[in-house]
């Protein structure tokens, strides 16, 4: 079955002030995770889940964002001339790879509102949202493949969830879940989610059951952020948002199957860098002889 969820929307405006200095100039999201910008991976994630139609909802200091992925001629042209031709065809590879749709966030205001502004484009549909900092490499389906397989079982909103460790919290969005569905098409249970927090202390935190940056929203979740008031941080959260929205329609979670590098930390992105270049046999050794 060709399931109807087509559009992704990746909210790439975020300030990275986890990484400043280097992002005063450079977008958190072209930072390299080993040989390729880290939105390269969420992006290829929505391909090969079958979301073609990408949404990046971006700001005034991401352009390098919309440069990556369009053409660049005088480069192309440059590589062909000196027939190089391999990294040439890179070049138009990448360039071809999605039609991107750009929305500017035009002020700061948070995940939810950045999510709000792409309402004109999602209209009444289901849509997928990729958070770029957390990177999944599967050897299973993408992790928005997962969540998009139990829409199409279950309907409703999906969420991507992880079992974490309580003392890592405050972290994230944490989940209560009223129930759990076994199912033989899926290799963990869906549960049935009644409530969610946006980074709690350890004291108020209702499970250890993690938001992780896959989504599956309806349509309803934009009424609802028209009307959210800003929560944690002082921004308007997207998980306040989902909660309201699991009183009116099933909201289901996924504790998804493969490994996720949180890249939206220093420590995260240098650990996953390392970790994808043991990985691989060309630059096994380079790691190996430094620590030898
Ligand atoms: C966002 C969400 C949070 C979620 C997390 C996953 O937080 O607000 O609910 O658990 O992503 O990475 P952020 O990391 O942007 O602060």
């Amino acid at each position: 079955m060709q399931s109807k969820i087509t559009k992704c929307v990746f909210p790439v405006a975020g300030l990275g002030t986890r990484f400043l200095p280097v992002t005063k100039e450079l977008a958190k999201e072209m930072l390299p995770l080993v040989n390729r910008p880290i939105i390269s991976y969420g992006v290829e994630e929505a391909l090969a889940s079958g979301c073609h139609e990408i949404i990046m909802i971006t700001g005034r200091a991401k352009r390098s964002i919309e440069n990556y992925f369009d053409r660049s001629f005088e480069l192309e042209e440059l590589l062909k001339s000196r027939g190089k031709t391999e990294l040439y065809e890179m070049m138009l590879k990448i360039s071809n790879m999605a039609e991107i749709l750009f929305i500017r966030q035009r002020e700061p205001l948070g995940l939810g509102h950045a999510v709000l502004c792409a309402e004109p484009v999602c209209g009444n549909d289901f849509f997928g949202v990729a958070l770029p900092d957390d990177v999944f490499i599967n050897e299973h389906d993408p992790v928005l493949a997962q969540l998009i397989k139990v829409h199409d079982k279950m309907g409703g909103s999906i969420i991507a969830l992880e079992e974490i460790e309580p003392e890592n919290v405050s972290r994230y969005g944490i989940v209560k879940s009223q129930f759990e569905i076994h199912d033989e098409s899926f290799d963990s249970g869906i549960h049935k989610i009644i409530d969610m927090v946006e980074k709690p202390d350890l004291d108020n935190a209702p499970s250890n059951l993690a938001i992780m940056g896959r989504y599956i929203l309806s349509p309803s979740i934009f009424p609802i952020l028209r009307e959210q008031q800003a929560g944690a941080g002082g921004e308007i959260q997207l998980t306040d948002a989902i909660k309201t929205l699991c009183a009116q329609e099933p909201v289901w979670g996924l504790v998804y199957k493969g490994r996720r590098f949180d890249c939206g930390t220093q420590k995260g992105w240098l650990a996953a860098n390392v970790q994808l270049a043991l990985e691989d046999p060309d630059l096994r050794d380079v790691i190996l002889n430094i620590v030898k």
